[in-house]
């Protein structure tokens, strides 16, 4: 099966798997400008951490492109509007700042007459870099999980943390398509992820185009199949990790962790490098989206929520680093995430 490459570089244009559509079809949307890709990232045209700070990337390159032309302001005025406009459309996932804050201070050193062309390279190592991160996440992750004898390894993971939600291969999925590849007899457990379905529509389709055995669960079934040994690790992605090490997820993790910890099931997250943000000191300063009501009050457009009542849409929360066994990241994994363990994958 071909590789999902749900960010990329079409028609000089940005391309991406419009995933609102999947899993009924399978489309790109193409993205010319700054506005057409915050639109779409707000929209979760594309989403998951990592893919929209690709996205946010490319944007900023296409938005370099179309102001080209007009050469009577500097590029840093040219492209701050869109800049700031990529960088504020999600809060939580920090790398969608990390990935344009990156070109931002690239910019200086660059010739004028350069800077689109420049622009597209940097996200084009940014993307190239993500994919290399979640091999080797893959295979960092993969590594640290016992087989059990004469059956198949169960996971359970939530929301989708896969080739769709990073530039291919995936954090979470990535970990368990390297157990795939090491030939270990494996099976997951998909979380639905409501109110968005990503566990439903994403992480199933990928899982299943891929010939892994998945079963979906909706996820009030977690903790009965915890309770009832059905599970032997729990894998996640994450949208930004705070220098103490607690981790901001899709809304649902941090139950998850709780349940894993009271039935003694590892907790493993995988992210790389760039979810981490060392700015912010711990989860509670971590900014959650809220969403539109909306999207819990209906769902393929029609209203399934009784009329008048109020409706609450954090779209993340937090899970405290005690809660997490393991941390894996593209350099090395931390079994007991803390200040001074995440900042020393900076300084070894
Ligand atoms: O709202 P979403 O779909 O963007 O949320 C995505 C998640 O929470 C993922 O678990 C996270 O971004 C990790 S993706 C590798």
């Amino acid at each position: 099966m071909e590789p999902l490459a749900p960010v990329r570089w079409h028609n000089n244009r940005l391309g991406l798997i419009d995933q609102r559509l999947l899993p009924i079809e399978e489309r790109l949307m193409a993205c010319s400008s700054a506005e057409e890709t915050a639109q779409a990232i707000e929209t979760m045209v594309v989403r998951g951490a990592p893919a929209i700070g690709c996205a946010a990337a490319f944007g900023l390159a296409v938005e370099a492109m179309r102001l080209a032309a007009d050469q009577q302001l500097g590029w840093i005025e040219r492209l701050q509007p869109g800049y700031a406009r990529l960088r504020s459309c999600r809060p939580t996932a920090v790398n969608l700042a990390w990935a344009l804050d990156h070109l931002w201070s690239l910019l200086p050193g660059m010739a004028p007459h350069e800077v689109p062309q420049q622009l597209l390279m940097a996200a084009q190592q940014i993307l190239a870099d993500d994919l290399a991160s979640c091999r080797a996440m893959g295979q960092l992750g993969a590594d640290q999980i016992t087989q059990p004898s004469g059956r198949p390894l169960r996971i359970l993971t939530h929301c989708n943390a896969g080739a769709l939600a990073t530039a291919g291969y995936g954090t979470a999925l990535g970990v368990v398509r390297a157990l795939r590849d090491q030939g270990r007899p494996i099976r997951v457990m998909a979380t639905e992820t409501r109110p968005l379905l990503q566990g439903a529509r994403l992480t199933a389709w990928e899982l299943v185009r891929d010939g892994i055995d998945t079963t979906l669960i909706t996820d009030s079934m977690a903790g009965h199949f915890m309770s009832s040994g059905e599970v032997d690790v729990v894998i996640v992605g994450a949208d930004r990790v705070a220098a103490n090490g607690d981790v901001a997820n899709k809304i649902g993790t941090y139950a998850l962790a709780v349940l894993a910890r009271h039935h003694a099931i590892p907790f493993m997250v995988v992210c790389p490098l760039s979810t981490i943000d060392r700015a912010t000191a711990h989860g509670d300063a971590i900014p959650i989206e809220e969403r539109a009501a909306v999207e819990v009050t209906h769902w393929a457009g029609l209203r399934r929520a009784a009329e008048g009542v109020q409706v609450r849409n954090p779209a993340f929360d937090v899970t405290p680093a005690t809660l997490v066994s393991m941390l894996v990241t593209e350099k090395q994994v931390i079994f007991t995430p803390n200040e001074a363990t995440i900042a020393a994958l900076w300084t070894t």
